[in-house]
């Protein structure tokens, strides 16, 4: 054989043991180089550049790579998932404690005037999955009343519930817990779907969520039992499913990217790389590219076709911001040269303030092992044998809670922030644990997390006994905040406003919120097991004081939305329009949290994949490729 021959074989093993998974955009170049080789075997080499790609990106960069003549790119700046140290983030019962770690950006919010100025950590996914790699893993879809109003919003049916059902039905499919524990009755089969996020119910039940249950049943008028609240209909009481199958989590990562990597030979993975700003065209009317940057090492890339944006609510508006999409007084501030005017972009940002209250609690929950490191060591070296055992499911939460204002509240007077009658003003979870649980983590990173999805990290809980909490979030936030550059640079972090509990909406709809959570324990179903308030909780027995205690303690769920508003077509407000392109300009689609116009009246991740789902359809559709 010709020397040729060998060199050519040799390229084609080298590539399919790689996976095509790069860490520096010059092993890239060198392959391209090396194109003429493989351009035998693979088409064009450079149809689509999708970027980041994160948690929606990894979605839609699975679906397009379906077609074999289309190539995709993905660039993530974060790190990959598949290492020694991403226990924590695999893990289920570490659910939520990757926050601060490697995988964290570590933003930090500007002080907050409705919460008694205080600034604090703003996690969000730097890792292959993005934030779906990082997050509590709670699967909830928001509720019909969500989907029909983005359709109103941006004049396209395509976005109603009805019209989504195949798109919600390609995304998840429902699985047994690890210990195959029967699951009938706590939710609905007909609403689940084929695809190929896994979700699954607790594998422990407490005796908090059975009595959780029995209040349902006993006072079904103000708190109806729901059999299942993905199912459209989002309000009251249920079981929690959450993104957790074969004993581990699944992420945009695991569900989509890595299957699609080790299939497919027509996309690519490039790591530790960011994204620092779109390259348009000389008359700026399309992006044709990415500039991306490592170790102070610039490259571009071309899209021949799209460049679709999956940086999420932080990236996204700061990226489109430094590439001179944005307000453009703004970006004059730092020399950038607008290239569209979108006065929204980095506007509207939505996000859930949460706020804990803890109770002693009379029969056994998770305090006992959360408790007791020994115990939870074992749990961890039993889960990395064999995948079993306690620490297989996220069991800290496994009941929630969607409610109404009551109607004719005063809060209602100036209009009802909700998608619809049918969907929920505020939320509560249930805990099978004080709030506090950092130990967890540190036994496994020997980091402190800045924060946790249970509580504010501040909030110490107690160390002794069985405790439960609610965690209560306001879902239908009227309060917008905003999200700034503060430098022409990618590496300067943007500033983060949330505004929490900046309308009188919004804290008064947390302190009703806090007098329902006391009146739900106080039903018969609790007697002989709720004990006594957990130490500053003790004496919230006005509004004055629930308002102190809620100021004090909130912080956010993590679930910044609307920073690249959808809008309609013809609006000159809003920033994507209902195709997710962005307005004013060609090549550029966004698909990630940003473009949801309000806060979700679930949990985002579910609406961001069914999201994610219909923007690869209509991709397919517009370069027909299907
Ligand atoms: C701690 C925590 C707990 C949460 N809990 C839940 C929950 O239980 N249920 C739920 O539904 N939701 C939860 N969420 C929210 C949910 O995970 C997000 O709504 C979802 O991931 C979508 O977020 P996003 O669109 O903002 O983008 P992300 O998922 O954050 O993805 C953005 C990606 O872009 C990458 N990126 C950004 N900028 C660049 C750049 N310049 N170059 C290259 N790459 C870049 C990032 O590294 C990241 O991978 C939680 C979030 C966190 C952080
Ligand atoms: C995951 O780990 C395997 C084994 O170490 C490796 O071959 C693969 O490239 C890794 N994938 C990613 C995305 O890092
Ligand atoms: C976030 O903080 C952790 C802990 O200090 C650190 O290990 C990690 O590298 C930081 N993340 C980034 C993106 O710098
Ligand atoms: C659960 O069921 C699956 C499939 O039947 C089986 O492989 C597995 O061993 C079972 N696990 C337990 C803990 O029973
Ligand atoms: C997993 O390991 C634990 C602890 O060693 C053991 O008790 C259990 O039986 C094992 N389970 C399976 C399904 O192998
Ligand atoms: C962003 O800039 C706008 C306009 O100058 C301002 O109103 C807003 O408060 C700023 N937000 C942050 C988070 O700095």
């Amino acid at each position: 054989m010709a020397p040729s021959h060998h060199f050519f074989w040799l390229l084609c093993l080298v590539d399919l043991c790689l996976g095509k998974i790069f860490t520096a955009p010059e092993q890239i170049t060198s392959r391209r180089y090396d194109f003429v080789v493989f351009s035998m075997i693979r088409s064009d080499w450079s149809c689509y550049v999708v970027q980041p790609g994160p948690f929606a990106g990894c979605v839609v960069a699975s679906r397009l790579s379906e077609n074999p003549n289309v190539r995709v790119l993905v660039i993530e700046a974060g790190v990959s998932d598949n290492g020694t140290d991403s226990a924590v983030i695999s893990t289920p019962i570490l659910a939520g404690q990757g926050a601060g770690t490697v995988f964290d950006w570590n933003y930090t919010t500007t002080h907050q005037v409705g919460l008694n100025g205080r600034a604090f950590a703003y996690p969000r996914g730097f890792v292959m999955g993005g934030s779906s790699s990082l997050n509590a893993m709670i699967y909830q879809r928001g509720p019909r009343d969500d989907f029909d109003r983005l359709a109103s919003v941006s004049g396209d049916p395509g976005w109603t519930w009805d019209n989504l059902q195949e798109f919600i039905f390609k995304n998840e499919k429902h699985v047994p817990a690890w210990n195959n524990r029967s699951d009938a009755g706590e939710y609905n089969p007909r609403v689940h779907g084929h695809g190929p996020l896994l979700s699954s119910l607790t594998a422990t039940p407490w005796e908090l969520d059975r009595r959780v249950m029995q209040t349902a049943a006993d006072h079904s008028d103000e708190y109806p039992f729901n059999l299942d609240l993905n199912s459209g209909d989002g309000l009251g009481v249920g079981w929690i499913q959450t993104s957790v199958g074969n004993s581990a989590r699944s992420s945009s990562s695991s569900a989509y990217l890595h299957p699609a990597l080790d299939s497919r030979n027509n996309i690519d993975l490039l790591l530790h790389t960011q994204v620092t700003n779109l390259i348009s065209s000389g008359s700026g009317s399309k992006l044709t590219g990415v500039q991306v940057s490592q170790n102070a090492h610039e490259y571009e890339f071309a899209a021949t076709k799209e460049v679709i944006l999956s940086a999420g609510s932080v990236g996204t508006p700061q990226i489109l911001m430094l590439s001179g999409v944005g307000p453009k007084e703004e970006l004059q501030k730092f020399g950038i040269k607008s290239v569209v005017d979108l006065p929204d972009v980095g506007r509207n940002l939505q996000d859930q303030a949460i706020v804990g209250l803890q109770w002693e609690a009379k029969a056994e929950t998770l305090s006992g092992l959360l408790n007791d490191p020994a115990a939870f060591s074992a749990a961890l070296a039993q889960y990395a044998i064999n995948k079993t055992g306690i620490a297989a499911a996220n069991s800290v939460v496994n009941s929630i809670a969607f409610l109404r204002l009551p109607d004719g509240s005063p809060l209602l007077k100036g209009g009802d922030p909700a998608a619809g009658p049918h969907a929920a003003h505020f939320e509560f979870a249930f805990l099978a644990s004080p709030l506090g649980s950092k130990q967890r983590v540190e036994l496994i990173t020997g980091n402190s997390p800045q924060n946790t999805f249970l509580a504010n990290d501040k909030q110490v809980g107690p160390t002794t006994g069985n405790w439960v909490s609610i965690a209560i979030v306001v879902q239908s936030p009227t309060s917008r905040g905003s999200i700034n550059i503060t430098s022409s640079s990618a590496f300067s972090y943007p500033t983060i406003d949330p505004a929490f509990y900046t309308t009188a909406f919004d804290i008064g709809t947390a302190i009703h919120a806090v007098k329902a959570a006391q009146e739900f324990f106080s039903k018969p179903a609790w007697d002989g097991f709720i004990g006594a308030p957990f130490s500053d909780a003790t004496n919230l027995d006005t509004d004055a004081k629930i308002e102190a205690y809620v100021r004090k303690w909130a912080m956010s769920n993590k679930h910044p939305t609307s920073t690249a508003r959808m809008s309609k077509n013809s609006d000159k407000s809003g920033v994507v329009g209902p195709d997710l392109l962005v307005k004013g300009i060609r090549g550029v689609r966004v698909v990630d949290a940003s473009v949801l116009p309000f806060a979700v009246g679930g949990f985002p991740q579910a609406q961001v994949y069914i999201i994610a789902e219909r923007a690869a359809a209509l991709i397919k559709d517009a370069w027909c490729l299907n």
